[in-house]
């Protein structure tokens, strides 16, 4: 096993940056840096053993700077939308940035996608590489009440698994959903689309979303709709039909209710890639996974790592958490994080082939 840091470079105000690479000892290699906690560059195995890095991003911390959409981040304060970025908490409404349309993204302006984290490294009791970063955002930070403290650790297993902790506190009661937005593309890039990739996902529930993607409450059966994943489908087989929730999204866009017990690690999803034969199974404490097929990546390409460019559908994204807008949805599992209390989420990407 191996940890490795280099330095990769500085924000405008002189702040640093690095870029931790951590490896295995069966063959996987992962590359996070302290800005937005990203995941810069996963290298997993295929069913020849090669390696391949099966996440979307760029080469240069400048191009995440610059126009990164959320690629490998760590999401918070509140990953995904609030409607009109308002909410109310003990009796006290309180205004966040509407950077979406009418509604609040990912933790508005300035977002932990966009912070730079302290860092350190350790090995786990197994002898694994394991990253810690943390941050406190204060209170107040991009309009969120209470001082929060964030760790999120992560481990690589010696069963090709990214296993991602997360741990908050806080210190007056507020609101939280983290989760981490990596663009997955287990054919590391000998297919410019993920269409073919097969999914299936452990949901038989899914929270139906209106025109500016805010839930509308009801939590709808998949039965009879392209959104059935319960038995493994190609992503590309049902992503144009002329159902309502996939014309509002533009291809998927939404979360799903995982079945079984939040709180206890199980399976929320599992994607197959043919052509590589590489299989990621992901497994979850989290309520529920948003299923997003990149559709807003433009149309002519965005340029990535090694030459790629990278459009709509290049990648799927399974960010595990707790349902969107769940401040404004009293029956959706509580978001709301108080004094004395640890918030404390795992997820687990695994990796192996065919
Ligand atoms: C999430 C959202 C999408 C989009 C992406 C980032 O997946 O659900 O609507 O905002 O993040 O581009």
């Amino acid at each position: 096993m191996e940890i490795k840091r280099e330095h990769w470079g500085e924000l405008k105000d002189g702040t640093e940056v690095w870029l931790y690479t951590l490896a295995n000892d069966s063959g996987m290699r992962a590359q996070i840096s302290t800005y937005g906690g990203t995941i810069v560059s996963l290298w997993v195995p295929d069913r020849y053993g090669e390696p391949g890095d099966v996440v979307l991003g760029f080469e240069t911390l400048a191009e995440y700077v610059d126009h990164s959409p959320y690629f490998g981040c760590v999401v918070g304060r509140y990953a995904n939308r609030i409607a009109r970025g308002r909410f109310t908490l003990d009796g006290v409404t309180y205004q966040l940035a509407c950077n979406d349309g009418p509604n609040h993204l990912h933790g508005g302006e300035v977002g932990f996608d966009k912070r730079v984290w302290s860092s350190s490294t350790r090995e786990s009791d197994q002898g694994e590489p394991v990253l810690e970063l943390s941050l406190i955002s204060p209170d107040g930070d991009q309009g969120y009440p209470g001082t929060l403290r964030v760790r999120v650790s992560y481990t690589l297993t010696d069963a090709n698994a990214l296993r991602i902790d997360y741990e908050a506190t806080t210190d007056a009661p507020t609101i939280l959903n983290l989760t981490n937005h990596s663009y997955f593309n287990l054919s590391a890039g000998q297919q410019a689309s993920v269409l073919d990739h097969e999914l299936r996902l452990n949901a038989d529930r899914y929270t139906p979303v209106d025109d500016t993607l805010i839930p509308t409450g009801e939590l709808a059966p998949v039965a009879g709709t392209p959104l059935d994943f319960r038995s493994p489908r190609p992503i590309g087989a049902r992503i144009e039909a002329d159902h309502p929730q996939m014309r509002i999204a533009g291809g998927y866009d939404h979360n799903f209710v995982i079945n079984g017990e939040a709180g206890t690690l199980r399976l929320a999803a599992r994607v197959v890639d043919p052509t590589s034969g590489r299989v990621m199974t992901v497994r979850t404490t989290e309520p529920g996974v948003q299923l997003y097929s990149a559709n807003f990546l433009p149309l002519e390409g965005l340029p990535g790592k090694r030459g790629l460019t990278y459009g709509p559908r290049a990648a799927l994204c399974l960010e595990t958490q707790h349902f969107p807008d769940s401040p404004n949805k009293p029956h959706f599992p509580s978001v709301i994080l108080r004094p004395g209390k640890k918030f404390c989420s795992t997820t687990i990407y695994a990796f192996g082939t065919l």
